[in-house]
């Protein structure tokens, strides 16, 4: 046997995909981003921005440009490494609205209808247009389109991935066995991150109290300030426990960036009290985070560089997506485009 002679091994695929909101937080980090950065020696990985999405609601279109590009820059300096990985924008690449279109007609109404996330954000508008019903058919088709078997998605995804995978299975029956049905992958747990200012809720770009928000661009001071200013409980103890939902998110945090069981942590603070504790876990947020905020300052401005990343994620995924949809055109019926 030569070496010749063996195909080249093909790796399983994985597919995320984010809107373009702007600022990334703390949350998003260590629930997910760095779970994608550590797929990325064992799968191929895919890693959209998903600008089609984000118009579903109301939006500016300018932000929408910045927020793409800051998107990028930041997934870069959290470790996302365009030589290992496919990063592109959704709108660069022909065939997932041509998806979208095909698997929509053969997706029941009721389902979309029935959506949990398309019933609150309708509730939100005053008029709703009719993208933001075919949001979850256009995101099966993000999954579809690249036969992806893992998707790291956010608990809050889990309808959308079940529609995903309900669509590969019906179109797989209608027509013929063409798709996986992808996986969804939650995370590791104990990854929830909270906000440091009513610790019950998740941490969130939409808190309206701005300060139980660590952004990973946060400038050290701004991370230092949040920190020692972040809510604790009753008590003096460092430990964690259901009656100290303050104390127990900061060490989940301090856990998260260094990377050490929580029992140790606790057993290094016992005797001592919250003032020390919350200094250790900022200086460890902020030794954590400034590489990535330096790293993200480098390459923001460069659009360059950026536009470069987006070309090469952009051809990798075009491949591979009119592979897909040239074989769903044939199995639909279509006639062949002539050439
Ligand atoms: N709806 C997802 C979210 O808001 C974003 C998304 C769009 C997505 N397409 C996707 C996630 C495909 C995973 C796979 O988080």
């Amino acid at each position: 046997m030569t070496a010749t002679n063996e195909k080249p091994a093909t790796k399983p695929v994985v597919l995320t995909c984010a809107q373009p909101t702007g600022k990334l937080h703390l949350g998003n980090y260590l629930g997910a981003v760095i779970n994608w950065g550590r797929m990325q020696d064992d799968y191929e990985c895919f890693f959209g921005i998903v600008d089609q999405h984000a118009i579903t609601i109301p939006y500016t279109p300018a932000d929408l440009r910045r927020n793409t590009y800051s998107c990028l820059a930041q997934y870069v300096a959290c470790g996302l490494d365009p030589s290992k990985s496919h990063l592109f924008a959704q709108s660069h690449v022909i065939g997932h609205t041509e998806l979208a279109w095909i698997l929509g007609c053969i997706c029941p109404l009721g389902q979309l209808e029935r959506m949990t996330q398309f019933k609150d954000k309708s509730r939100k508008q005053e008029s709703v247009g009719a993208g933001l019903l075919y949001y979850p058919v256009l995101m099966a088709a993000d999954i579809l389109l690249y036969n992806a078997t893992v998707v790291p998605v956010g608990e809050d995804q889990k309808q959308h991935l079940e529609l995903a995978r309900d669509l590969a299975e019906k179109f797989n029956r209608t027509y013929s066995p063409t798709f996986n049905v992808p996986e969804a992958f939650y995370g590791r747990a104990g990854t929830r991150i909270m906000s440091l200012q009513s610790p019950d809720s998740k941490m969130s770009k939409s808190d309206p109290n701005q300060n139980g928000t660590l952004y990973l661009i946060d400038p050290p001071e701004v991370l230092r300030k949040k920190i020692l200013s972040a809510v604790t409980d009753s008590g003096s103890e460092v430990r964690a426990g259901d009656d100290k939902p303050g104390v127990s998110n900061l060490l989940n945090i301090l856990s998260a960036v260094t990377d050490r069981p929580i029992a140790d942590l606790e057993n290094e603070f016992s005797g001592k009290g919250y003032g020390d504790f919350k200094k250790t876990v900022a200086d460890a947020v902020i030794a954590r985070l400034d590489p990535v905020r330096q790293r993200y300052e480098e390459l923001v401005n460069d659009t360059a560089a950026l536009d470069q990343i987006f070309k090469s994620g952009a051809d990798a995924a075009q491949k591979a997506a009119y592979r897909t949809l040239s074989k769903v055109y044939r199995k639909t019926g279509f006639v062949e485009r002539p050439r």
